[in-house]
């Protein structure tokens, strides 16, 4: 008796040991998914997520895998994992976005999400060059977003490759999240922003974007934000903004850049503003960037849209640039700060700067030091 009850609980300890080592796979293809690049993946990704991550699911990320197997998928709906928490969406396949005109919003979405790893070796394939015919932004204004995570935190993406999304690539809004080891290639176009990040201690790190507009962007509010080992090809830069027209509460703090390899980019670093709006950017600093062929490789620009209006709001101060070699362009300035009147730009401050074959420096209601002809504060 005694033995029989001893084996039992051997037997309960071998079984509830192996379960909690070995991960637990929820295959899209045991949730209707078909690998034949026709039947929509959507559907599927939100069924298995549903009737087998969610009641499996345990603390740790990686022991739940909502798992995409080597093949060819179409993605023809939107998938929102609302309220998602502690699973691993693994994608070792294909995802192809069909051209569908009707298509909007975000593919995959994760909101209210915090402790989700999204990652490959697998790849998605956007199609966008099908939603701009010619290179015509306006003729699909509502094409779809590739990946967002809103209002989410403890996530992290990695090893998946993205391919050329209808808009932008990656949103991440939310806290401690952390995006490396990727890459996204797209055209050289608009409209097709590679990381726009904004929240508090995200870290961006060892990835390469091509594209024609932001790379690795910090968008407002963002307290704590981490780039290093970045390779940004033909892109509009690495940015802070713009923060939209008429946003009265812009708030970026302690962001540092590091390692960042620029080449055939309209701009290198921006801050890029409306003169209409209000609030905070301080303590930013960029350093170690190479630079190949790079239009504004540093600039702070409070008109970079809206009117002319020189009352503006803004503060921006405490902005270091260390350790900037390359070349530019000869009909952009190295260096541009045009700040507003109203409220200068304060305590900007440069060293190791070494771009070649550019236009002279612009200095306008700014003060710093580093650089000659840039007023003292
Ligand atoms: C899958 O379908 C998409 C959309 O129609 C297409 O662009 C892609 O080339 C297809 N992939 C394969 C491997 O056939
Ligand atoms: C782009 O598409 C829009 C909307 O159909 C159209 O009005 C515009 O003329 C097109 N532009 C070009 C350059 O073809
Ligand atoms: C400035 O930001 C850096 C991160 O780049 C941070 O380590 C540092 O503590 C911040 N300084 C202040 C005074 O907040």
């Amino acid at each position: 008796m005694q033995l029989l009850s001893l084996v039992l609980a051997l037997a309960f300890f071998l079984l509830f040991a192996q379960e909690s080592l070995a991960f637990i796979e929820c295959s899209v293809l045991d949730y209707g998914g078909v690998a034949d690049n026709s039947t929509d993946l959507g559907p599927a990704l939100l069924s298995a997520w549903k009737n087998c991550v969610i009641p499996k699911a345990t603390s740790t990320a990686t022991d739940t895998l909502l798992y995409v197997p080597s093949g060819n998928y179409l993605l023809k709906s939107n998938v929102l994992f609302d309220d998602a928490v502690n699973f691993n969406l693994h994608i070792t396949g294909n995802i192809y976005l069909p051209f569908d005109s009707s298509l909007s919003g975000t593919m995959i979405e994760f909101e209210n999400c915090d402790n989700i790893v999204l990652n490959g070796p697998g790849a998605i394939y956007g199609n966008g060059y099908r939603y701009r015919p010619g290179g015509n932004l306006s003729l699909y204004p509502n094409r779809p977003r590739l990946i967002r995570f809103q209002n989410c935190n403890n996530c992290e993406i990695t090893q998946v490759t993205l391919y050329d999304a209808p808009m932008f690539h990656v949103t991440v809004i939310g806290n401690n999240n952390e995006v490396h080891d990727m890459s996204i290639h797209a055209t050289h176009i608009g409209e097709t922003d590679g990381f726009d990040m904004s929240g508090n201690n995200n870290y961006v790190h060892d990835v390469s974007v091509e594209n024609g507009d932001e790379c690795v962007t910090v968008k407002t509010p963002t307290n704590g934000f981490v780039a290093e080992r970045i390779t940004c090809k033909w892109t509009a830069g690495c940015n802070i903004g713009s923060f939209g027209d008429d946003n009265t509460a812009v708030d970026v703090q302690n962001v540092y850049y590091s390692d960042v390899t620029l080449s055939n980019s309209d701009a290198g670093v921006m801050i890029k503003s409306y003169p209409d709006n209000v609030g905070t950017v301080k303590n930013i600093t960029y350093t170690g960037f190479t630079l190949t062929t790079v239009a504004y490789p540093i600039d702070i620009d409070a008109f970079w849209m809206g009117n002319g209006e020189d009352t503006g709001k803004l503060s921006i101060t405490d902005v270091s640039f260390s350790g900037f070699t390359g070349t530019g362009t000869s009909t952009r300035p190295a260096v541009k700060l045009h700040c507003n009147s109203a409220t200068p730009c304060k305590d900007i401050k440069f060293s190791g700067i070494s771009i070649t074959g550019t236009a002279a420096n612009t200095y306008t209601n700014a003060c710093g030091s580093g650089l000659s002809g840039l007023s003292s504060c």
